[in-house]
């Protein structure tokens, strides 16, 4: 004897024949437009091309704006479109003399992209607005056309006060950072990527404090025996020598 079909499945094809059923209804009742696909491709480009076209791009500024055209080409700011900041300006650049384009001489406009945000790719330029020089206009230091990075840090201490300092008051008060870091000048523009050296053996506190080294001021030890196995900064802070660790 055949075995009997069980009961849910036959509940199962009558809910999918119910579906399969009405969408073959569905589209039959559809009118015929409703289903022609090259129609509908056609009248949406020319819904989209109907409108009025609101960027000009920026080739287009360089006809009558060429020096700030020329001025942004290399700059950093070389790969923002003029529109970018100034908004659509199409309109203008047809009629330049009663349209004017927006122009954002707030400091609102420019956090936009250079406010801090850790999900940033390393090395963006970032500021904190509330503390990077307030309450002036970001234009009145850097020109938005060519925003020249501003005059670099001189000093180590613009951004290592502490360790400054530290060894101000410290033995090594007289020994330059320069003699024990070999300090690359864009680290002081992009101090993550471009890092200085460290000094990475014995020898090198040596040249001053192994006996018989020439710099007279610097107290001798023994290298050989003065606990040889680590290196001079497991103990002796360097911008802070005398205080041992
Ligand atoms: C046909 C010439 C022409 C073109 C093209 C043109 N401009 Fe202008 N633009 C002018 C003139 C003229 C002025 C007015 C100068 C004035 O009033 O002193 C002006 C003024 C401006 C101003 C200053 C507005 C203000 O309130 O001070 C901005 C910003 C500007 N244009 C941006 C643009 C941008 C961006 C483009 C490209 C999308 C562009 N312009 C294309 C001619 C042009
Ligand atoms: C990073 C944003 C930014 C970009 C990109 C930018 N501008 Fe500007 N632009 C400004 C700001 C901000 C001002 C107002 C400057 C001021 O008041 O000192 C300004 C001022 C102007 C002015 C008025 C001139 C004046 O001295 O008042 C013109 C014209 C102009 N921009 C054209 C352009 C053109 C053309 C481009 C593209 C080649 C462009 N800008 C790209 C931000 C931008
Ligand atoms: C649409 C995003 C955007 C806006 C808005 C913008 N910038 Fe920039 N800015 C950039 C980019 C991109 C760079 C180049 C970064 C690089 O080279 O890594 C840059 C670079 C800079 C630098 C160079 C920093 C350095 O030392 O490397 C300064 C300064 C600067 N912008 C100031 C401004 C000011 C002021 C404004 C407002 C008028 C402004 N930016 C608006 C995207 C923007
Ligand atoms: C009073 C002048 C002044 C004003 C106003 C000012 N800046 Fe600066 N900005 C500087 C100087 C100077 C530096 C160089 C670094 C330093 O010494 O702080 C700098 C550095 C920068 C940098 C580069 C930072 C880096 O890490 O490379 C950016 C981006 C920047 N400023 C954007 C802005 C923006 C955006 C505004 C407005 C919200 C603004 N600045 C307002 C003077 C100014
Ligand atoms: C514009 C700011 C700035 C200036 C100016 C600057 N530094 Fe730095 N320096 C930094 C930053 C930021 C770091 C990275 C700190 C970190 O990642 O913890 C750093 C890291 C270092 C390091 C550690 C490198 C490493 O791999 O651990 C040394 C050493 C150093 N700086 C020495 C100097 C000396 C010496 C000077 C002066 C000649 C100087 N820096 C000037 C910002 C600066
Ligand atoms: C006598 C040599 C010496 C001098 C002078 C010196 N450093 Fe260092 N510095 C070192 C050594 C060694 C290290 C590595 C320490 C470690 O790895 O624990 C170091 C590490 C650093 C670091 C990495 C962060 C830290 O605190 O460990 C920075 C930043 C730094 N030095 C900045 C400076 C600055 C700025 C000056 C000048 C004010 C300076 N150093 C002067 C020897 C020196
Ligand atoms: C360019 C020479 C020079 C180099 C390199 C140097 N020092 Fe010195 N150091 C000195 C001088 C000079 C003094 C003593 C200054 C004084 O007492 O007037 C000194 C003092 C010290 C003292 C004694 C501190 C005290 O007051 O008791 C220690 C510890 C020391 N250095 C450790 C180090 C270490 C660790 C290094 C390597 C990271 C190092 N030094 C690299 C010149 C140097
Ligand atoms: C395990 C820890 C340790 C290490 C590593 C170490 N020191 Fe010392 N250092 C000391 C202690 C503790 C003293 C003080 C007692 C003494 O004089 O032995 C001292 C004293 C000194 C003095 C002062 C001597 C005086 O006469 O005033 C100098 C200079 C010195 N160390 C340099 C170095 C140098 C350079 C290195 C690396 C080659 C180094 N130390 C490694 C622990 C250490």
């Amino acid at each position: 004897m055949p075995k009997k079909v069980p009961e849910q499945i036959i509940r199962l094809g009558i809910v999918i024949s119910i579906i399969f059923g009405s969408v073959a209804l569905t589209l039959y009742l559809l009118p015929p437009a409703l289903k022609d696909k090259p129609f509908h491709r056609r009248s949406t480009i020319l819904a989209e091309t109907a409108k009025p076209i609101q960027f000009a791009g920026s080739n287009a500024c360089a006809d009558c704006h060429d020096d700030k055209y020329q001025q942004k080409k290399t700059g950093y700011h070389r790969n923002l479109s003029c529109e970018t900041c100034h908004g659509p300006a199409a309109e203008h650049a047809a009629d330049p003399i009663t349209i004017k384009p927006f122009v954002a001489r707030e400091r609102r406009g420019c956090p936009t992209c250079h406010e801090y945000d850790p999900s940033r790719p390393t090395g963006f330029p970032q500021i904190n607005p509330t503390i990077h020089n307030p309450l002036q206009p970001c234009v009145t230091c850097h020109n938005p056309h060519d925003p020249v990075p501003p005059r670099t840090p001189e000093e180590c201490a613009a951004c290592h006060a502490g360790i400054v300092r530290t060894k101000a008051i410290s033995s090594h008060a007289l020994v330059a950072c320069t003699t024990c870091h070999t300090v690359p000048e864009k680290h002081k523009i992009t101090p993550r990527i471009i890092r200085p050296t460290k000094p990475e053996t014995r020898d090198f506190c040596g040249k001053c404090h192994a006996k018989g080294a020439p710099v007279v001021d610097a107290p001798k030890i023994d290298l050989s025996t003065h606990w040889e196995k680590y290196v001079c900064w497991q103990c002796h802070y360097p911008h802070l020598p005398a205080e041992r660790l």
